[in-house]
């Protein structure tokens, strides 16, 4: 009897106390969208989605059995009714568009990471603008295409982390990126960008990478000076050119740049006063075209106190390796045209990682570490530097 009873309150409990309010209809309406739209054989039935099931609440209902995951919510002011908050998809190959009717009826979402599936057709704005209060939006390593709906930026005030890498975007970066005023990441690499850089870009970011692109023209001052939070710059692998100038070097936060295997053809760092001390730790110019000689600003302990990394491999530099140049800790010079005696100091503390191999450089021999495999063959040499002896 006494057993009995401990029952009846047990399962007493179980009925009762989940149900406490309801989930705000047009969330539920706009979930039950965003899944319709998704092609139902690409939802294996052991994922998150398959496990969303509109007989029942999603936020209310124990989880369980239905809505185990892939949504998280939240209860509102008024302490009833609960709102989803954040979408967060398991990588299974969810394929479909993300219709307008869908997600931008979840106004209260502050997350949304749908990356690793093949979610296909144009980003476009209508779907995102309602989300006044998102924060992340991470569609990465799916099979978006089409251009940036340039009004996307418009309304995203509260965005700070901005994925789409790895997708097939096309056109060119819109000037309404600079309308980001809360963004601090940014991922456009690994799609098919075109065009140059805009104007304006984030004021308050402090991760942009678009590596992987087909970026072309130059870095502009006006575009970058007034970001005086960025910390790390990639825009590896596109065809950037023109000249990298002082003002870059000297930005208040940057700590590293990856600018390897564009077609920047000049550095100029070395006419510049060292009133800034930059925090740059690791800058990676290989693979461009850049000639001229190698700039000793950059080993100056009173203008660049942390930098400690530096690849300038595979460009067409020409001259002396300078003796300051030693204090780094990777330095990559290969391939380039440097001629002159290797400075003692790199020899004696062999603490110096990285390669000085495929130069024109005297007393580097090849069982040297740094100096391996070889240097150019002598004949290419002489053709760079004329009949000079070097
Ligand atoms: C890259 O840009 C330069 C001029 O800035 C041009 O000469 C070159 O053909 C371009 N390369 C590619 C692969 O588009
Ligand atoms: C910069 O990008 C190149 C090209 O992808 C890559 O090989 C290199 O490792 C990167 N450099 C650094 C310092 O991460
Ligand atoms: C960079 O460019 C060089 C020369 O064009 C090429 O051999 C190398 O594979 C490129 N690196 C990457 C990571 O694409």
């Amino acid at each position: 009897m006494v057993f009995h009873s401990s029952l009846l309150v047990c399962v007493l409990v179980l009925f009762v106390s989940p149900a406490v309010g309801v989930t705000a209809p047009g969330d539920v309406t706009g979930l039950a969208a965003f899944k319709a739209s998704v092609i139902p054989s690409t939802v294996p039935a052991w994922s998150c989605m398959a496990s969303w099931n509109f007989a029942v609440d999603p936020c209310v209902t124990p989880y369980r059995t239905y809505f185990v995951c892939g949504v998280t919510c939240s209860v509102d002011s008024t302490g009833t009714t609960h709102r989803i908050t954040g979408i967060t998809l398991d990588a299974v190959g969810y394929t479909g568009i993300l219709p307008v009717n869908s997600l931008s009826k979840l106004t209260a979402l502050q997350y949304l990471d749908i990356s690793n599936n093949n979610f296909h057709g144009r980003i476009i704005a209508s779907t995102f603008s309602t989300l006044s209060s998102l924060r992340t939006l991470v569609l990465s390593s799916n099979s978006f295409s089409g251009d940036l709906d340039s009004a996307l930026f418009v309304k995203l005030k509260t965005l700070v982390t901005l994925d789409l890498s790895s997708n097939f975007i096309t056109g060119g970066l819109p000037n309404t990126l600079g309308s980001l005023t809360s963004l601090r990441t940014l991922d456009l690499s690994f799609n098919r960008l075109s065009g140059k850089l805009p104007e304006s870009l984030p004021p308050n970011i402090v991760n942009i990478a678009i590596r992987d692109n087909r970026l072309k023209g130059v870095l502009s001052k006006r575009t970058f000076e007034s970001l005086k939070h960025l910390a790390v710059v990639d825009l590896a692998m596109n065809n950037l050119s023109g000249d990298l100038e002082a003002w870059l070097f000297r930005l208040p936060s940057l700590q590293q740049i990856n600018l390897s295997n564009n077609s920047f053809s000049h550095i100029s760092v070395d006419n510049v006063g060292s009133r800034v001390r930059s925090r740059l730790v690791a800058v990676d110019l290989s693979f461009n075209i850049i000639e001229g000689s190698l700039p000793k600003t950059l080993a100056m302990r009173n203008g660049f106190p942390a930098l400690v990394a530096l690849s300038l491999r595979h460009n067409r530099l020409k001259g002396v390796i300078p003796r300051e140049y030693s204090r780094f800790k990777r330095l990559f010079l290969d391939g380039n045209f440097l001629n002159g005696k290797v400075p003692k100091g790199f020899f004696s503390v062999s603490e110096v990682a990285g390669s000085f191999a495929d130069n024109c450089l005297d007393g580097c021999p090849p069982a040297v570490f740094l100096c391996a495999p070889e240097q150019k063959p002598r004949s290419v040499c002489k053709e760079v530097y004329g009949g000079i002896k070097y």
